[in-house]
Protein backbone atom coordinates (compact mmCIF):
# COMPACT_ATOMS: atom_id res chain seq x y z
CA UNK A 1 0.00 0.00 0.00
CA UNK A 2 1.62 3.40 -1.13
CA UNK A 3 0.43 6.31 0.34
CA UNK A 4 0.52 10.04 -1.05
CA UNK A 5 -0.86 13.31 -0.46
CA UNK A 6 -2.65 14.62 -3.29
CA UNK A 7 -0.25 17.95 -5.02
CA UNK A 8 -1.12 21.26 -3.90
CA UNK A 9 -3.00 22.12 -7.43
CA UNK A 10 -5.87 20.18 -7.52
CA UNK A 11 -6.30 19.58 -3.89
CA UNK A 12 -8.59 22.05 -3.24
CA UNK A 13 -11.31 20.73 -6.07
CA UNK A 14 -10.83 17.55 -4.55
CA UNK A 15 -12.04 18.35 -1.41
CA UNK A 16 -14.73 20.73 -2.81
CA UNK A 17 -16.22 17.86 -4.98
CA UNK A 18 -15.91 15.55 -1.94
CA UNK A 19 -17.39 17.80 0.15
CA UNK A 20 -20.49 18.12 -1.74
CA UNK A 21 -20.68 14.63 -3.29
CA UNK A 22 -20.81 13.40 0.28
CA UNK A 23 -22.63 15.80 2.01
CA UNK A 24 -20.52 17.51 3.57
CA UNK A 25 -20.78 21.34 2.38
CA UNK A 26 -23.42 22.46 -0.44
CA UNK A 27 -22.83 25.67 -1.94
CA UNK A 28 -25.32 27.99 -0.25
CA UNK A 29 -28.91 28.64 -2.20
CA UNK A 30 -27.53 25.93 -4.76
CA UNK A 31 -30.60 25.48 -6.63
CA UNK A 32 -30.56 29.40 -6.76
CA UNK A 33 -27.46 30.10 -8.48
CA UNK A 34 -25.79 30.01 -4.57
CA UNK A 35 -25.14 33.17 -2.68
CA UNK A 36 -21.37 34.11 -3.03
CA UNK A 37 -19.44 33.48 0.47
CA UNK A 38 -22.22 31.28 1.96
CA UNK A 39 -22.25 27.48 2.21
CA UNK A 40 -24.26 25.00 3.99
CA UNK A 41 -23.43 21.88 6.02
CA UNK A 42 -24.73 18.88 4.97
CA UNK A 43 -25.39 16.17 7.30
CA UNK A 44 -22.15 14.51 7.42
CA UNK A 45 -20.67 18.30 7.58
CA UNK A 46 -22.97 18.74 10.68
CA UNK A 47 -21.50 15.86 12.58
CA UNK A 48 -17.84 17.13 11.70
CA UNK A 49 -18.61 20.50 12.70
CA UNK A 50 -19.96 19.57 15.87
CA UNK A 51 -17.17 17.54 16.88
CA UNK A 52 -15.40 20.08 16.61
CA UNK A 53 -17.04 22.39 18.72
CA UNK A 54 -18.00 20.10 21.32
CA UNK A 55 -14.01 19.37 21.44
CA UNK A 56 -13.22 23.09 21.64
CA UNK A 57 -16.26 23.27 24.26
CA UNK A 58 -14.96 20.61 26.49
CA UNK A 59 -11.49 21.81 26.42
CA UNK A 60 -11.99 25.59 27.02
CA UNK A 61 -14.99 25.75 28.61
CA UNK A 62 -16.05 22.65 30.36
CA UNK A 63 -12.79 21.65 31.02
CA UNK A 64 -11.83 24.39 33.00
CA UNK A 65 -13.05 25.71 36.19
CA UNK A 66 -12.32 29.27 35.58
CA UNK A 67 -14.25 29.30 32.34
CA UNK A 68 -17.95 30.44 31.99
CA UNK A 69 -20.20 29.92 28.49
CA UNK A 70 -22.45 32.01 27.19
CA UNK A 71 -24.97 32.08 24.17
CA UNK A 72 -25.11 36.08 23.46
CA UNK A 73 -27.53 37.16 20.65
CA UNK A 74 -26.17 37.94 17.25
CA UNK A 75 -28.01 41.75 17.19
CA UNK A 76 -26.98 43.86 19.45
CA UNK A 77 -27.59 47.45 20.25
CA UNK A 78 -26.04 49.16 17.84
CA UNK A 79 -24.05 51.28 19.97
CA UNK A 80 -22.09 48.32 21.37
CA UNK A 81 -20.72 48.56 18.14
CA UNK A 82 -19.70 52.14 18.03
CA UNK A 83 -18.01 51.45 21.64
CA UNK A 84 -16.07 48.88 20.35
CA UNK A 85 -15.07 51.11 17.49
CA UNK A 86 -16.42 48.56 14.89
CA UNK A 87 -18.46 51.33 13.42
CA UNK A 88 -15.48 53.35 12.81
CA UNK A 89 -12.77 50.88 12.12
CA UNK A 90 -14.13 47.87 10.84
CA UNK A 91 -13.36 48.20 7.37
CA UNK A 92 -10.73 46.60 4.33
CA UNK A 93 -8.88 48.31 1.80
CA UNK A 94 -10.98 48.15 -1.35
CA UNK A 95 -10.56 49.98 -4.65
CA UNK A 96 -13.15 50.22 -7.95
CA UNK A 97 -12.89 49.27 -10.88
CA UNK A 98 -13.64 52.85 -12.43
CA UNK A 99 -15.58 51.56 -15.34
CA UNK A 100 -17.43 48.48 -14.03
CA UNK A 101 -17.70 50.31 -10.28
CA UNK A 102 -16.72 46.44 -8.87
CA UNK A 103 -14.93 46.78 -6.03
CA UNK A 104 -11.79 44.58 -4.98
CA UNK A 105 -9.57 44.30 -1.96
CA UNK A 106 -6.43 46.02 -3.08
CA UNK A 107 -4.02 43.92 -0.79
CA UNK A 108 -5.66 40.59 -2.49
CA UNK A 109 -5.06 42.43 -6.07
CA UNK A 110 -1.31 42.80 -5.44
CA UNK A 111 -0.76 39.65 -3.17
CA UNK A 112 -2.15 37.72 -6.58
CA UNK A 113 1.14 39.25 -8.34
CA UNK A 114 3.61 38.61 -5.49
CA UNK A 115 3.45 41.68 -3.44
CA UNK A 116 3.71 41.15 0.57
CA UNK A 117 0.98 43.47 2.07
CA UNK A 118 2.32 42.51 5.34
CA UNK A 119 2.42 45.55 7.63
CA UNK A 120 1.18 48.33 4.46
CA UNK A 121 -1.41 51.11 5.00
CA UNK A 122 -3.66 52.55 2.81
CA UNK A 123 -1.62 55.13 1.43
CA UNK A 124 1.20 52.12 1.24
CA UNK A 125 -1.28 49.95 -0.81
CA UNK A 126 -2.33 52.81 -3.27
CA UNK A 127 1.12 53.74 -3.69
CA UNK A 128 1.92 49.69 -4.47
CA UNK A 129 -1.36 49.55 -6.90
CA UNK A 130 0.41 52.56 -9.11
CA UNK A 131 4.12 51.33 -8.60
CA UNK A 132 3.10 47.77 -10.27
CA UNK A 133 0.71 49.36 -12.40
CA UNK A 134 -2.14 46.92 -11.30
CA UNK A 135 -5.01 46.69 -13.46
CA UNK A 136 -8.31 44.99 -12.03
CA UNK A 137 -9.11 41.73 -12.95
CA UNK A 138 -11.32 43.00 -16.09
CA UNK A 139 -8.27 44.75 -17.15
CA UNK A 140 -9.12 48.31 -16.65
CA UNK A 141 -7.74 51.45 -14.68
CA UNK A 142 -8.33 50.72 -10.76
CA UNK A 143 -9.56 54.28 -8.40
CA UNK A 144 -8.03 55.23 -5.24
CA UNK A 145 -7.59 52.69 -1.98
CA UNK A 146 -10.46 53.36 0.48
CA UNK A 147 -11.27 51.90 3.61
CA UNK A 148 -14.63 50.32 3.05
CA UNK A 149 -17.03 49.40 6.64
CA UNK A 150 -17.28 45.34 6.73
CA UNK A 151 -20.62 44.77 8.92
CA UNK A 152 -23.70 44.19 7.85
CA UNK A 153 -26.45 46.20 8.56
CA UNK A 154 -30.19 45.92 9.02
CA UNK A 155 -33.26 47.32 10.23
CA UNK A 156 -34.63 46.56 13.56
CA UNK A 157 -39.06 46.89 13.88
CA UNK A 158 -41.21 47.90 11.31
CA UNK A 159 -39.59 51.16 9.82
CA UNK A 160 -35.94 51.53 8.16
CA UNK A 161 -34.38 54.96 9.19
CA UNK A 162 -31.13 55.53 10.25
CA UNK A 163 -32.77 55.21 13.52
CA UNK A 164 -33.53 51.70 13.10
CA UNK A 165 -29.95 50.66 11.87
CA UNK A 166 -28.43 47.84 13.76
CA UNK A 167 -25.29 45.18 12.96
CA UNK A 168 -25.19 41.50 12.28
CA UNK A 169 -22.13 41.00 14.92
CA UNK A 170 -19.01 40.63 13.18
CA UNK A 171 -17.16 38.64 15.86
CA UNK A 172 -18.63 37.05 18.65
CA UNK A 173 -16.74 38.97 21.22
CA UNK A 174 -19.16 41.75 21.39
CA UNK A 175 -21.55 39.39 22.91
CA UNK A 176 -19.01 38.28 25.80
CA UNK A 177 -18.03 41.95 26.96
CA UNK A 178 -21.60 43.31 27.08
CA UNK A 179 -22.83 40.05 29.45
CA UNK A 180 -18.92 40.33 31.16
CA UNK A 181 -20.72 42.71 34.30
CA UNK A 182 -23.76 40.07 34.39
CA UNK A 183 -21.68 36.95 34.69
CA UNK A 184 -19.91 38.81 37.62
CA UNK A 185 -22.67 39.63 39.42
CA UNK A 186 -24.07 35.73 39.29
CA UNK A 187 -20.72 34.19 39.62
CA UNK A 188 -18.83 36.56 41.30
CA UNK A 189 -15.69 34.73 39.61
CA UNK A 190 -12.25 35.42 40.74
CA UNK A 191 -9.69 37.08 38.47
CA UNK A 192 -8.10 35.18 36.01
CA UNK A 193 -11.37 33.82 34.17
CA UNK A 194 -13.30 34.07 31.18
CA UNK A 195 -15.81 33.55 28.37
CA UNK A 196 -16.17 31.10 26.13
CA UNK A 197 -18.87 31.62 23.06
CA UNK A 198 -19.51 29.71 19.71
CA UNK A 199 -21.99 31.21 17.17
CA UNK A 200 -22.22 32.96 14.42
CA UNK A 201 -20.55 36.17 12.52
CA UNK A 202 -20.84 37.89 9.80
CA UNK A 203 -18.63 40.01 7.67
CA UNK A 204 -19.33 41.94 4.12
CA UNK A 205 -16.36 40.32 2.31
CA UNK A 206 -15.83 41.90 -0.73
CA UNK A 207 -14.16 38.67 -1.98
CA UNK A 208 -15.26 35.25 -0.38
CA UNK A 209 -13.19 32.99 -1.75
CA UNK A 210 -11.02 29.75 -1.50
CA UNK A 211 -14.35 27.61 -0.34
CA UNK A 212 -15.18 27.94 3.27
CA UNK A 213 -11.91 30.26 4.36
CA UNK A 214 -13.22 33.60 3.53
CA UNK A 215 -17.02 33.64 3.95
CA UNK A 216 -19.53 36.07 4.90
CA UNK A 217 -21.81 33.91 7.25
CA UNK A 218 -18.98 32.58 9.67
CA UNK A 219 -18.62 30.59 12.95
CA UNK A 220 -16.60 31.32 15.79
CA UNK A 221 -15.53 29.26 18.94
CA UNK A 222 -13.80 32.59 21.03
CA UNK A 223 -12.24 33.47 24.82
CA UNK A 224 -12.28 36.51 26.22
CA UNK A 225 -10.11 36.00 29.30
CA UNK A 226 -9.86 38.51 31.50
CA UNK A 227 -6.57 39.14 33.60
CA UNK A 228 -4.85 41.41 36.21
CA UNK A 229 -3.27 44.06 33.83
CA UNK A 230 0.24 43.02 35.35
CA UNK A 231 -0.62 39.35 34.44
CA UNK A 232 -1.08 39.67 30.51
CA UNK A 233 2.03 38.66 29.18
CA UNK A 234 2.05 35.27 31.42
CA UNK A 235 -1.72 34.15 30.23
CA UNK A 236 -0.90 35.18 26.97
CA UNK A 237 1.26 32.61 27.07
CA UNK A 238 -0.75 29.77 28.77
CA UNK A 239 -3.55 30.69 26.10
CA UNK A 240 -0.65 30.19 23.28
CA UNK A 241 -0.24 26.19 25.00
CA UNK A 242 -3.98 26.10 24.86
CA UNK A 243 -4.66 26.83 20.89
CA UNK A 244 -1.29 24.16 20.47
CA UNK A 245 -2.85 21.57 22.19
CA UNK A 246 -6.50 21.81 20.50
CA UNK A 247 -4.43 21.97 16.98
CA UNK A 248 -3.08 18.78 17.96
CA UNK A 249 -6.52 17.21 19.47
CA UNK A 250 -8.35 18.02 16.26
CA UNK A 251 -6.00 16.47 14.18
CA UNK A 252 -3.60 18.78 12.44
CA UNK A 253 -0.43 18.12 12.06
CA UNK A 254 2.15 20.75 13.82
CA UNK A 255 4.39 20.87 11.72
CA UNK A 256 2.17 23.35 9.04
CA UNK A 257 0.44 25.47 11.34
CA UNK A 258 3.00 28.38 11.98
CA UNK A 259 3.27 31.69 14.27
CA UNK A 260 3.44 35.12 13.22
CA UNK A 261 3.52 37.79 15.15
CA UNK A 262 1.18 40.42 13.74
CA UNK A 263 2.91 44.16 12.75
CA UNK A 264 1.58 47.07 14.52
CA UNK A 265 -0.10 48.32 11.20
CA UNK A 266 -1.84 44.89 10.62
CA UNK A 267 -3.70 43.70 14.00
CA UNK A 268 -6.88 45.04 15.14
CA UNK A 269 -7.38 48.45 16.20
CA UNK A 270 -8.33 47.17 19.44
CA UNK A 271 -5.04 44.59 19.76
CA UNK A 272 -1.81 45.60 21.72
CA UNK A 273 -0.39 42.09 20.71
CA UNK A 274 -1.80 39.58 18.30
CA UNK A 275 -0.26 36.16 16.91
CA UNK A 276 -1.96 34.64 13.91
CA UNK A 277 -1.65 30.81 14.05
CA UNK A 278 -1.36 30.65 10.63
CA UNK A 279 -1.82 26.97 8.26
CA UNK A 280 -0.35 25.91 4.84
CA UNK A 281 -3.53 25.65 2.94
CA UNK A 282 -2.90 24.68 -0.52
CA UNK A 283 -3.45 28.35 -1.83
CA UNK A 284 -0.95 29.52 0.59
CA UNK A 285 -0.19 30.20 4.35
CA UNK A 286 -2.88 31.86 5.55
CA UNK A 287 -4.75 32.84 9.38
CA UNK A 288 -6.15 29.94 11.01
CA UNK A 289 -6.44 31.33 14.69
CA UNK A 290 -5.56 34.74 16.30
CA UNK A 291 -4.87 35.60 19.83
CA UNK A 292 -5.08 39.02 20.55
CA UNK A 293 -3.56 41.11 23.63
CA UNK A 294 -7.06 43.40 23.81
CA UNK A 295 -5.70 45.27 26.56
CA UNK A 296 -8.74 46.99 28.46
CA UNK A 297 -9.86 48.67 25.65
CA UNK A 298 -13.54 46.72 25.34
CA UNK A 299 -14.04 47.53 28.88
CA UNK A 300 -13.15 51.24 28.65
CA UNK A 301 -14.90 51.77 25.79
CA UNK A 302 -18.09 49.99 26.85
CA UNK A 303 -17.90 51.48 30.22
CA UNK A 304 -17.73 54.74 28.36
CA UNK A 305 -20.35 53.93 26.13
CA UNK A 306 -23.11 52.56 28.00
CA UNK A 307 -22.50 54.59 31.29
CA UNK A 308 -22.31 51.48 33.34
CA UNK A 309 -19.59 50.79 35.72
CA UNK A 310 -17.48 47.64 34.58
CA UNK A 311 -15.03 47.76 36.91
CA UNK A 312 -13.81 44.42 38.94
CA UNK A 313 -13.71 44.96 42.84
CA UNK A 314 -10.91 42.47 43.99
CA UNK A 315 -12.41 41.46 47.43
CA UNK A 316 -8.55 40.25 48.83
CA UNK A 317 -6.68 43.45 47.97
CA UNK A 318 -10.07 46.22 47.99
CA UNK A 319 -8.90 47.05 44.84
CA UNK A 320 -11.07 48.40 41.59
CA UNK A 321 -9.89 48.27 38.24
CA UNK A 322 -10.60 47.15 34.43
CA UNK A 323 -9.31 43.76 33.77
CA UNK A 324 -6.90 43.58 30.82
CA UNK A 325 -8.18 40.66 27.84
CA UNK A 326 -6.51 38.07 25.95
CA UNK A 327 -8.72 36.65 23.29
CA UNK A 328 -7.91 33.12 21.40
CA UNK A 329 -10.09 33.19 18.49
CA UNK A 330 -10.56 30.17 16.68
CA UNK A 331 -13.13 29.87 13.56
CA UNK A 332 -15.11 26.01 13.03
CA UNK A 333 -15.10 26.78 9.08
CA UNK A 334 -11.06 27.37 8.66
CA UNK A 335 -10.61 24.51 11.09
CA UNK A 336 -12.94 22.11 9.38
CA UNK A 337 -11.05 23.04 5.83
CA UNK A 338 -7.53 22.55 7.82
CA UNK A 339 -9.03 19.03 9.24
CA UNK A 340 -10.42 17.72 5.43
CA UNK A 341 -7.21 19.23 3.74
CA UNK A 342 -4.98 16.98 6.28
CA UNK A 343 -7.12 13.63 6.27
CA UNK A 344 -7.27 13.81 2.90
CA UNK A 345 -5.49 10.85 1.68
CA UNK A 346 -4.75 8.36 -1.69
CA UNK A 347 -3.22 5.67 -1.76
CA UNK A 348 -3.61 2.45 -4.00
CA UNK A 349 -5.52 -0.48 -2.14
CA UNK A 350 -6.50 -3.75 -3.70
CA UNK A 351 -4.68 -2.62 -6.75
CA UNK A 352 -7.11 0.28 -6.89
CA UNK A 353 -6.66 3.90 -6.45
CA UNK A 354 -8.45 4.92 -3.46
CA UNK A 355 -9.10 8.18 -1.50
CA UNK A 356 -10.40 8.49 1.95
CA UNK A 357 -10.36 11.20 4.87
CA UNK A 358 -8.19 10.04 7.63
CA UNK A 359 -9.82 12.18 10.51
CA UNK A 360 -8.78 10.94 13.85
CA UNK A 361 -11.19 9.06 15.50
CA UNK A 362 -12.51 11.65 18.02
CA UNK A 363 -13.40 13.76 15.02
CA UNK A 364 -14.72 11.16 12.63
CA UNK A 365 -18.13 12.22 11.74
CA UNK A 366 -19.34 8.81 11.73
CA UNK A 367 -17.15 6.53 14.53
CA UNK A 368 -18.25 3.06 12.55
CA UNK A 369 -20.25 1.51 10.21
CA UNK A 370 -22.14 -1.43 10.72
CA UNK A 371 -23.32 -4.10 7.90
CA UNK A 372 -24.75 -7.32 7.35
CA UNK A 373 -22.25 -9.09 5.08
CA UNK A 374 -25.34 -9.97 2.83
CA UNK A 375 -28.60 -7.79 2.62
CA UNK A 376 -30.94 -10.54 1.71
CA UNK A 377 -30.28 -12.60 4.49
CA UNK A 378 -32.60 -12.09 7.04
CA UNK A 379 -30.84 -13.78 9.82
CA UNK A 380 -27.82 -11.81 9.20
CA UNK A 381 -29.72 -8.28 9.20
CA UNK A 382 -31.73 -8.68 12.48
CA UNK A 383 -28.51 -9.94 13.94
CA UNK A 384 -26.24 -6.54 12.58
CA UNK A 385 -29.60 -4.78 13.71
CA UNK A 386 -28.84 -6.01 16.93
CA UNK A 387 -25.38 -4.81 17.20
CA UNK A 388 -26.01 -1.58 15.74
CA UNK A 389 -28.48 -1.03 18.20
CA UNK A 390 -26.62 -1.46 20.72
CA UNK A 391 -23.51 0.59 19.85
CA UNK A 392 -25.52 3.00 18.55
CA UNK A 393 -27.12 3.14 22.23
CA UNK A 394 -23.58 4.31 23.65
CA UNK A 395 -22.20 5.74 20.46
CA UNK A 396 -24.21 8.07 18.66
CA UNK A 397 -22.29 8.76 15.63
CA UNK A 398 -22.43 5.06 14.78
CA UNK A 399 -23.92 4.51 10.75
CA UNK A 400 -26.35 1.49 9.24
CA UNK A 401 -24.82 0.53 5.61
CA UNK A 402 -26.27 -2.21 3.56
CA UNK A 403 -26.11 -0.54 0.35
CA UNK A 404 -24.37 -2.18 -2.31
CA UNK A 405 -21.73 -5.19 -2.14
CA UNK A 406 -19.54 -5.41 0.71
CA UNK A 407 -16.32 -3.75 -0.91
CA UNK A 408 -18.32 -0.64 -2.40
CA UNK A 409 -19.57 -0.06 1.24
CA UNK A 410 -16.34 -0.09 2.40
CA UNK A 411 -14.56 2.52 -0.31
CA UNK A 412 -17.84 4.67 0.40
CA UNK A 413 -17.08 4.56 4.74
CA UNK A 414 -13.26 5.27 3.45
CA UNK A 415 -13.85 8.17 1.46
CA UNK A 416 -16.30 9.90 4.58
CA UNK A 417 -13.62 8.60 7.27
CA UNK A 418 -15.26 6.47 9.33
CA UNK A 419 -12.37 4.62 11.15
CA UNK A 420 -14.30 1.08 11.24
CA UNK A 421 -16.56 -1.03 9.63
CA UNK A 422 -17.97 -3.85 11.50
CA UNK A 423 -19.36 -6.69 9.51
CA UNK A 424 -21.97 -9.32 10.29
CA UNK A 425 -21.11 -12.60 8.74
CA UNK A 426 -22.42 -16.40 8.91
CA UNK A 427 -19.53 -16.98 11.61
CA UNK A 428 -21.26 -14.41 13.85
CA UNK A 429 -24.55 -17.15 13.79
CA UNK A 430 -21.89 -19.58 14.55
CA UNK A 431 -21.40 -21.42 11.35
CA UNK A 432 -18.11 -21.46 12.31
CA UNK A 433 -18.52 -22.16 16.07
CA UNK A 434 -15.29 -20.89 16.77
CA UNK A 435 -16.61 -17.72 16.16
CA UNK A 436 -19.88 -17.53 17.31
CA UNK A 437 -20.45 -13.82 18.53
CA UNK A 438 -17.28 -12.81 16.69
CA UNK A 439 -18.12 -9.91 14.00
CA UNK A 440 -15.05 -8.60 11.43
CA UNK A 441 -13.81 -4.80 12.27
CA UNK A 442 -12.07 -3.41 9.59
CA UNK A 443 -9.99 -0.48 9.77
CA UNK A 444 -10.29 2.58 7.46
CA UNK A 445 -6.39 3.37 6.81
CA UNK A 446 -4.89 -0.08 6.67
CA UNK A 447 -7.91 -2.20 4.91
CA UNK A 448 -7.14 -4.75 7.53
CA UNK A 449 -9.84 -7.20 9.15
CA UNK A 450 -9.77 -8.71 12.84
CA UNK A 451 -13.06 -10.45 14.60
CA UNK A 452 -13.56 -9.26 17.86
CA UNK A 453 -16.40 -10.65 20.11
CA UNK A 454 -19.77 -8.39 20.02
CA UNK A 455 -19.09 -7.79 23.83
CA UNK A 456 -15.97 -6.20 23.20
CA UNK A 457 -17.15 -3.43 20.67
CA UNK A 458 -18.69 -0.78 22.85
CA UNK A 459 -15.72 -0.92 24.53
CA UNK A 460 -13.31 -0.88 21.76
CA UNK A 461 -15.00 1.89 19.73
CA UNK A 462 -15.36 4.10 22.81
CA UNK A 463 -11.52 3.84 23.29
CA UNK A 464 -10.98 4.93 19.90
CA UNK A 465 -12.52 7.93 19.95
CA UNK A 466 -11.63 9.52 23.50
N1 LIG B 1 -12.61 38.47 17.77
C1 LIG B 1 -11.58 38.41 16.85
C2 LIG B 1 -12.02 38.30 15.47
O1 LIG B 1 -13.21 38.20 15.24
O2 LIG B 1 -11.21 38.29 14.58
Amino acid sequence: MTEKKTQPEDMMEKIISLAKRRGFVYQGSEIYGGLAGTWDYGPLGVKLKNNITNLWWSMFVDGREDMYGIDAAILMNPEAWVSSGHVGGFSDPLVEDLKTKKRYRADHLLEDIGVDCKGMKIADLDAAIREHKVKSPEGNELGEVRQFNMMFSTHIGATDDAASVTYLRPETAGGMFVNYKNVVDSFHPKLPFGLGQIGKAFRNEIAPRDFIFRVRELEQMEVEYFVRPDDWENQFENWRKEMWKFIEAVGLDKNKVHELEVADADRAHYSKRTIDFEYDYPFGRKELYGLAYRTNFDLTSHQNGSKVNLEYFDEETKEKFLPHVIEPSLGVGRTMLAVLLEAYTEDEMGGEVRSYLKFHPRIAPVKAAVSPLLKNKPELVEKAREVFAMLKSEVPQIMWDDNGNIGKRYRRQDEIGTPFCIVIDFDTLGENPEHKDTVTVRDRDTGEQKRMPISELNAFVKSAIK
